[in-house]
């Protein structure tokens, strides 16, 4: 074995599961795109404040598991442990809000860093796909996004997820609903675990998820913030309800979905599966309408989620067939030195990008360059040296039966055409 191996909680992602990642990432943007979603790129690294007033001090990913370094201009930087705050800054700082109509939606897509406990589906560096819509303030924003992320799901055919929401409420009626359970707690506080008796003062609701037994068995009976919810997220969430019964997209009322970040106000959310073992959420979200402000931006009600590639890579894996680079290329073009390469590549550069083609290297023989081919699972095989030039000439050979025809170079994109759509060659 070598002696350099990666770090813990790291992975390479290596062919079959690149090619899962890359139909992941392609029907999805395909998705984004339909929705009004535009690509955003942000930077992997951030000043920490971005993280900590916006995640917030008393979140575990904070509090445990931001890598943060000192740069040497002595600044301290912090890899970005999740994309909304990082969106939020991009979002303010660049004055988005003003140079499009409402809403405005982003999307983005890389790697994330928590110094978590690596398990099954639970990374140090991990993948994320998420986007944010500004400047929706109605419920329909929050409707319209889990249809979206629902629809991700059955492009890929994942269809063993269910979708849990619940209401945080908003700052008005929030701090009632934290009192009740603080005051629920405060009786039990020698038996809960550790971190939740830190939660018990510093954000009782994170009591409600935590995933120690013993803490499980003492929030039965705890307060529920349905009860304390003002009027108007009340509404609000019993809209979304309606909404979504009216998509037909299925769904639990789930009390106990308060998510790891502070930033949350009414709708959060998260799609979970049986699947996985303990790390059973795949994408994840709320609503957030005070953070843009936080950052110094206009109030502007926002709303978003992420999904873990990771995760999500896994389930599509149980129910898609290898291979995922569907069928190889349709043909594969051997050249036989270098001047023919050189002819071979602009041929191939000019084709129709629905035209599947692949340009072997030129310092192949035959035999390896129909090696190769055959490898690939190449439905035809192009062959052309230096005296195939210069006579305009090519021959192409179908691998399933070894039938072949010289065909002219001066129609070679026109006869690829057709042989791709079916028409005989
Ligand atoms: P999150 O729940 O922390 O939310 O992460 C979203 C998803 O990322 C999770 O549901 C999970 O699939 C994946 N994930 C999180 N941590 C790990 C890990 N250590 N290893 C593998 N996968 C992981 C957020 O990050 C929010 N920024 C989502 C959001 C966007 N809310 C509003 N806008």
């Amino acid at each position: 074995m070598s002696t350099y191996n990666r770090l813990k909680g790291v992975h390479d992602i290596v062919p079959p599961d690149a090619f899962i990642w890359n139909k992941i990432e392609t029907t999805v943007k395909d998705l984004f795109y339909i929705f009004g979603y535009d690509e955003i790129k942000i930077p992997v690294i951030e000043s920490t404040e971005i993280f900590t007033r916006s995640i917030g001090q008393s979140s575990d990913i904070v509090g445990k598991e931001m890598y943060t370094f000192m740069d040497k201009g002595g600044r301290s930087i912090t890899l970005r442990p999740e994309g909304t705050a990082s969106l939020v800054r991009c979002y303010v700082e660049n004055g988005l809000k003003w140079k499009h109509s409402s809403p405005q939606k982003y999307y983005y897509m890389g790697p994330m860093f928590r110094y978590e406990r690596p398990q099954k589906g639970r990374m140090r560096q991990f993948y994320q796909i998420g986007a944010e819509c500004f400047a929706a303030a109605g419920p329909e924003a929050d409707a319209e996004m889990l249809f979206m992320i629902n629809e991700f799901f059955k492009k890929l055919k994942v269809r063993q997820l269910r979708l849990e929401i619940n209401s945080i409420g908003c700052k008005v009626c929030r701090p009632a609903y934290k009192s009740a359970l603080s005051e629920f707690f405060a009786h039990k506080e020698d038996l809960l675990c550790n971190d939740c008796c830190e939660r018990l003062t510093k954000n009782p609701l994170r009591i409600l998820d935590c995933k120690v037994d013993s803490c499980g068995q003492l929030r039965k009976g705890a307060p529920l913030i349905v009860d304390y919810l003002c009027e108007h997220c009340k509404s609000h969430h019993e809209r979304l309800r309606e909404l979504l019964d009216k998509m037909h997209l299925s769904f639990n009322d789930n009390p106990l979905i308060v998510r790891g970040l502070d930033y949350y106000t009414k709708t959060t959310f998260e799609f979970t599966t049986d699947h996985l073992g303990a790390q059973n959420a795949v994408a994840a979200g709320g609503r957030y309408d005070d953070l843009v402000e936080e950052f110094g931006g206009r109030s502007t009600p926002a709303i978003g989620f992420a999904l873990g590639m990771e995760r999500l890579a896994d389930l599509v894996n149980m129910v898609q067939v290898p291979p995922y680079n569907d069928n190889g290329p349709f043909f594969y073009f051997a050249a036989l030195g270098e001047d023919a390469w050189m002819y071979c590549l602009s041929i191939v550069n000019n084709l129709d990008k629905n035209i599947t083609s692949i340009c072997g290297e030129w310092t192949r023989s035959l035999k390896s360059h129909m090696n190769k081919a055959s490898s690939l699972n190449a439905k035809y095989v192009v062959m052309l040296g230096s005296d195939e030039i210069q006579k305009g000439i090519a021959t192409c050979k179908r691998l399933s039966d070894g039938s072949q025809v010289v065909i002219a170079l001066a129609h070679i994109e026109d006869f690829v055409k057709v042989v791709q759509s079916g028409g005989r060659p």
